[in-house]
């Protein structure tokens, strides 16, 4: 989704902006723009494509030189990528970027064209800079205000205005944004990884805040015009977070740091050998009371989700569903306040899942969030909350936070098979031991890089693939077909391998690769079964299961090997190999792996 950056300060505004939306460019993003104020007016440089293409345009044209302005990386919503549809948008007197959606833009536009103002661009951020400008009265906050109260929609937005020289206006509406606080310069940003580089101090605005940057300090107002006391908070990631540290891409290194992720997100969470989750609000009283649980998200999040229903179920014994929170929000779910629903999202910030959250909180649900991002809204809204400290995932291909997420899954479930009597202590302590030496199986998986290699070399010239399992297998194969498709292009579907012959078989050519995903035991000859259909049919078969499964060549062609370890365990290093498969296959088609086409880190829009 769209960033956005802001400097006051002595620097050179153009360096930082462009450094500032670098750290940015994991969200996603089909042009930039930044409009820095030159001599008492400001300059704006604004170009379709990569940051680069920027860079390029403004060393041929003219590089805006001052000390304060905005910058932003749009992802096109209304209207194509182009240079016209590309932030920063202006009036005559107000410069602005933007990210979000404003609702009711097309009615504001019809009213402001009714007034002799005319339009350069298909974006409803133009509308609000027009809007912007229409009401100024020379006053910036109080035409802030004013337009705030008339837009729809949820949004942050970065104004200057040409008479306030070296001031930059920051607004929250539901999209996150923050205010960073360094000594003699300030920003604003769409995430901390963008200012981390100059200060590790900021301010979060909530909904309605509005900031004012300049050379005397920061203030941040409510839209009473109040000027508002807010607690400087310190990022506690490094620096190196953001960076690549060494390694080609930012998915392999969050892939190499699962096995860490996982320690630092599970450990804090076991005493005395069983899960204890009274930290994060959680406690075996509360576990004991739901009729029903309600898993929802989006993506790789949702994915997470249906390991814990088939772990939940199975240790648990209580109904859990799994649903896609934009579905979710609109299919009038049979929600009541007996029920759990428990929201995941690395980024807490997905608008689908927000909404959904918001929705089971009116139907009277407890609801628990999963969450990776610090203070992100639906981390801030839900009753009750896990943090996973995954650390920042920059890559748009999720997969440090799919890890922890499902680690978490595995205490929560933990947790409540215990608290409902269905596993003893001991039975208990038994299972988290498992999940406490899953770092060191991830870690030796790794090691096993070149057969992932040797795999992805054999996928690269497929038009299309099938990912199967049955069980927890299933659900990993949701996760290994998602991984593929988003970052190699090649098309890819995931099946209940016993489904196959009620239609989907058909597609088996000669050649066909299937993935076949095969670590649970007591399915085992099912699936081989269901493997032998689509060999005899010409498929290529790489099966993922125990190294210790000695099968025939007439079985698959290609096998990578596990661990053996417990069936219900699996998921949480099975997955690593799909990882590597998924991101060998886009290393070797020369796809641009960690901002993969089409695709937004943070999805903040419907
Ligand atoms: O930030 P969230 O976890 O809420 O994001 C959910 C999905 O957008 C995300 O998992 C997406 O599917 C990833 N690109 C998958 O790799």
């Amino acid at each position: 989704m769209c960033g956005i950056v802001g400097y006051v300060g002595r620097r050179d505004c153009t360096d930082v902006l462009i450094d500032a939306l670098s750290k940015l460019e994991y969200r996603g993003y089909d042009s930039a723009g930044i409009a820095v104020f030159e001599n008492g007016s400001i300059k704006v440089a604004k170009s379709k494509g990569r940051l680069a293409d920027l860079e390029k345009k403004m060393d041929e044209e003219e590089r805006p030189l001052g000390n304060a302005g905005i910058g932003h990386t749009r992802w096109a919503t209304h209207g194509e990528p182009s240079d016209v549809n590309s932030h920063p948008h202006s009036g005559e007197r107000v410069t602005i970027v933007h990210n979000g959606i404003i609702e009711n833009y097309k009615i504001l536009k019809e009213f402001l064209v009714s007034q002799g103002r005319q339009f350069r661009s298909e974006t409803d951020t133009e509308v609000v800079a027009q809007l912007l400008d229409y009401y100024y009265d020379g006053n910036p906050l109080d035409t802030i205000i004013k337009v705030m109260h008339e837009l729809e929609g949820s949004f942050a937005l970065g104004i200057v205005f040409a008479d306030f020289c070296d001031t930059v206006y920051a607004v929250r509406c539901e999209s996150p944004l923050i205010v960073g606080v360094g000594s003699d310069e300030s920003f604003i940003a769409s995430d901390v990884p963008a200012i981390l580089k100059y200060t590790k101090d900021y301010y979060l605005l909530e909904h309605n805040e509005i900031a004012v940057l300049n050379n005397d300090g920061v203030k941040i107002f409510n839209l009473h015009k109040k000027e508002i006391e807010k607690e400087l908070k310190t990022a506690d990631w490094d620096m190196d977070a953001a960076e690549k540290g060494g390694y080609e891409h930012f998915m392999l290194k969050e892939i190499y740091e699962q096995p860490t992720a996982v320690r630092t997100t599970i450990t804090p969470r076991i005493s005395d050998g069983l899960p204890n989750l009274e930290e994060c609000g959680i406690t075996y009283d509360k576990l004991r009371n739901f009729e029903n649980i309600y898993v929802v998200a989006c993506g790789t999040a949702m994915h997470a989700g249906m390991v814990g229903k088939y772990i939940i179920e199975k240790l648990a014994r209580i109904p859990v569903t799994v649903d896609i929170a934009s579905e979710f929000r609109y299919r009038d779910p049979l929600v009541t306040d007996r029920d759990l629903v428990i929201i995941i999202s690395q980024s807490g910030e997905t608008a689908d899942s927000l909404a959904a959250m918001r929705l089971a909180k009116n139907l009277g649900a407890q609801t628990l969030a999963i969450v990776n991002a610090k203070g992100s809204s639906i981390a801030r809204e839900a009753d009750m909350l896990i943090y996973t400290h995954a650390g920042p995932e920059i890559a748009v291909a999720s997969t440090k936070a799919y890890m922890v997420q499902i680690s978490v899954m595995y205490l929560l479930a933990f947790e409540l098979a215990l608290a409902a009597g269905k596993i003893s202590e001991d039975e208990c302590r038994r299972l988290t031991g498992l999940l406490q030496q899953t770092p060191e199986y991830i870690s030796d998986l790794l090691e096993k890089k070149e057969a992932a290699q040797y795999i992805a070399s054999s996928l690269i010239t497929a038009d299309s693939l099938l990912y199967i399992g049955r069980g927890l297998d299933y659900a990993l194969s949701m996760e290994g077909s998602l991984k593929l498709k988003e970052i190699s292009y090649i098309h890819s579907e995931s099946y209940a391998a016993g489904e196959l012959k009620h239609g989907t078989i058909s597609l088996i050519s000669d050649g066909m690769p299937v993935i076949a995903v095969a670590t649970q035991t007591a399915l085992l000859e099912k699936t081989i079964s269901n493997i032998k259909e689509v060999k005899a049919r010409g498929a290529k078969v790489v099966m993922v299961c125990r190294d210790s499964y000695e099968f025939e060549n007439d079985i698959a062609d290609y096998k990578f090997g596990l661990p053996d370890i417990d069936d219900i365990i699996m998921p949480m290093i099975a997955v690593v190999p799909l990882q590597l498969i998924a991101y060998y296959t886009s290393v070797l088609k020369g796809n641009d792996v960690d901002k993969p086409r089409n695709l937004a880190k943070s999805v903040t829009v419907e």
